[in-house]
């Protein structure tokens, strides 16, 4: 096999897993309680203008999108965006829905003012791929805005992740001990703000294109 067979070999065994997993997400998602959803409009309230959300999933973050923004989705796994169309259907929200992979973004360059995603670079199988992606198709003054769980530092927790990450990532296809901050750093954005919000598991991340 190619390493280009080899990625899109691991990104349709991603979807697949998403598909399976789309009617259980909502329920999943709920289990961890009502912090989630602070978060999820701490994200969204530095969103403006253009927005691009990569892996939109069940479209959970619907309720946060600003008023006035314009927001394009994206997501690779058919049956989450059907969830995602039902929700934008009857809340009423003006969003465009595309299948998409975030590796391979059919946008062109320097388009959106704002790209959002919350729990997605875990599980696309080539994350700096993706962020780059974001990085290109990101305005050049634009803003990248991301919630994420990542491999903690802690001597105990650290191996502990990287020691269930086979088991959460064939159960799901979630990586549980990735460094999406160092990640964002290597697709050539600049980290502007890291803010732990549990431990040192869940962060906000702010960045930049840095393209100048
Ligand atoms: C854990 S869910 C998060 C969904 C949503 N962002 C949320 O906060 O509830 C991860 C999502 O990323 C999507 N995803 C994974 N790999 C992707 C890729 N390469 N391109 C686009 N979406 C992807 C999955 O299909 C899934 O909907």
């Amino acid at each position: 096999m190619t390493p280009g067979e080899v990625g899109r070999a691991r990104t349709a065994l991603v979807r697949r897993k998403y598909d399976r997993v789309a009617r259980y997400y909502d329920l999943m998602e709920r289990m961890g309680g009502s912090r989630m959803d602070r978060w999820r409009r701490e994200l969204w309230r530095r969103a403006g203008g253009l927005v691009l959300e990569v892996g939109v999933g069940t479209g959970l973050n619907f309720p946060h999108h600003p008023p006035g923004a314009r927001v394009v989705a994206i997501d690779i796994s058919s049956a989450m965006l059907d969830r995602a169309r039902r929700r934008a259907r009857e809340a009423g929200v003006p969003v465009r829905l595309l299948c998409m992979d975030a590796q391979e973004l059919a946008f062109p360059d320097d388009t959106f003012d704002t790209v959002v995603a919350s729990c997605v670079f875990c599980s696309v199988p080539d994350p700096v791929l993706g962020l780059q992606e974001v990085r290109r198709v990101c305005r050049p003054e634009g803003r990248v805005l991301l919630l994420e769980h990542v491999r903690s530092c802690s001597a105990v927790l650290g191996p502990l992740m990287d020691w269930l990450n086979p088991v959460t990532a064939w159960l799901q296809g979630v990586n549980i001990n990735r460094d999406t901050a160092g990640n964002v750093r290597r697709a050539g954005l600049e980290v502007l703000e890291e803010t732990n919000l549990w431990r040192d598991i869940f962060k906000l991340i702010v960045a930049n294109p840095a393209k100048r």
